[in-house]
């Protein structure tokens, strides 16, 4: 019986750079998102004598995948295997799987699609190994956790934390819910001003994020952000979301920079935006902020109030592709 998940990215306000261990994807540090509402991936897991995988775009056509595509999914899977060892479950998971998996993400959107993908692997390979046993949220995001740190965050709606911990034990890392996909109704105008392929992955990033000479101190600094974030949501209180927010981003950016050699994914046109949206937000007083991944793509986040300023000034964009998402629920089963 073959099982189907959907899943969908989310959105980092405290972001994940950097590993303890790479190999495990064991973060160096705690980070936050919300998990978005669109757009989605589904995948379709299935026993088979032999791993194979199949990938669907946005317009049904199919995709071959490079072979480090291929040997991503393939290790994510043999990574599960020793996870379910740990838990004594390997018995129940089987010794292979055809994958097949429909992306509903647009290539030009630039919206990394590693978080939604692996986040619903977890929740599929859980769901096959379900009859015989359900898994917690946090063991279902150690699995997501494995084929990619951020997808850890998309087990769960809402708003979710990945606590890093300590040790080198394959689920000493795993995400948490602060909050749900109904507490806080915000919204994420994503403008991305060029859909050019990125040269480095996060992944590789993270490898060298300990050669920027800034990464100690961003590291010393990442618990005093997350309580502050954390802080912020439950009280909803976007001034100060949006403080530690950007200041984080920039952060990051700046050990992105800075490491050895150095990550420049911010472009002349994220930089522009920047400005201008903070200055929109001071002449017209509205509750949004900035935030950046691995790309130039700019984040968007605003209230339901400033939503209508928001979209007005992307639409003004010449030349950029434009997305909207709001706050998901995570990943979950299709029957
Ligand atoms: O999960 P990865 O390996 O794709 O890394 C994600 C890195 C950032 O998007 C830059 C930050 C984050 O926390 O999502």
């Amino acid at each position: 019986m073959s099982v189907t998940a959907v899943s969908t990215p989310n959105i980092a306000l405290i972001k994940y750079w950097g590993n303890r261990n790479n190999d495990l994807r064991l973060p160096m540090a705690d980070s936050l998102s919300i998990t978005l509402n669109q757009p989605t991936v589904q995948i379709i897991v299935d026993r088979a004598e032999r791993f194979t995988a199949r990938t669907f775009e946005p317009d049904g056509t199919e995709r071959t995948l490079t072979e480090k595509e291929r040997a991503r999914l393939e290790k994510h899977f043999t990574l599960t295997k020793t996870y379910l060892d740990v838990l004594g479950l390997a018995k129940a998971f089987p010794g292979s799987v055809s994958l097949e998996i429909r992306s509903k993400i647009p290539r030009a959107i630039g919206i990394a699609s590693s978080a939604a993908i692996f986040s619903c692997l977890a929740k599929a390979y859980a769901g096959l190994v379900g009859e015989n046993r359900s898994f917690t949220m946090q063991e279902k995001s150690v699995i997501g956790r494995l084929g990619s740190g951020s997808a850890a965050r998309s087990l769960a709606g809402g708003f979710v934390a990945l606590h890093a911990g300590t040790g080198n034990d394959i689920d000493s890392a795993a995400a948490e819910q602060i909050a749900d996909e109904n507490h806080w109704n915000l919204f994420d105008v994503i403008i991305i001003p060029s859909a050019e392929e990125k040269k480095v992955g996060s992944t590789e990033g993270h490898t060298l994020a300990h050669t920027s000479p800034l990464f100690s101190k961003r590291i010393d600094t990442i618990p005093r952000r997350q309580q502050e974030c954390i802080d912020a949501i439950l009280k909803k209180d976007f001034e100060k979301l949006q403080h530690v927010t950007e200041e984080d981003a920039l952060d990051m950016h700046n050990v992105m920079q800075t490491q050895t050699p150095p990550l420049k994914y911010l472009s002349n046109e994220t930089y522009r935006m920047m400005e201008e949206v903070e200055e929109l937000r001071d002449t017209e007083h509205l509750e949004v902020l900035y935030t950046m991944d691995a790309g130039p793509t700019v984040h968007l986040i605003c209230t339901e109030a400033a939503l209508p300023k928001i979209r007005a000034y992307a639409k003004e964009q010449k030349g950029c592709t434009l997305f909207e998402a709001g706050v998901g629920n995570g990943s979950h089963l299709l029957d």
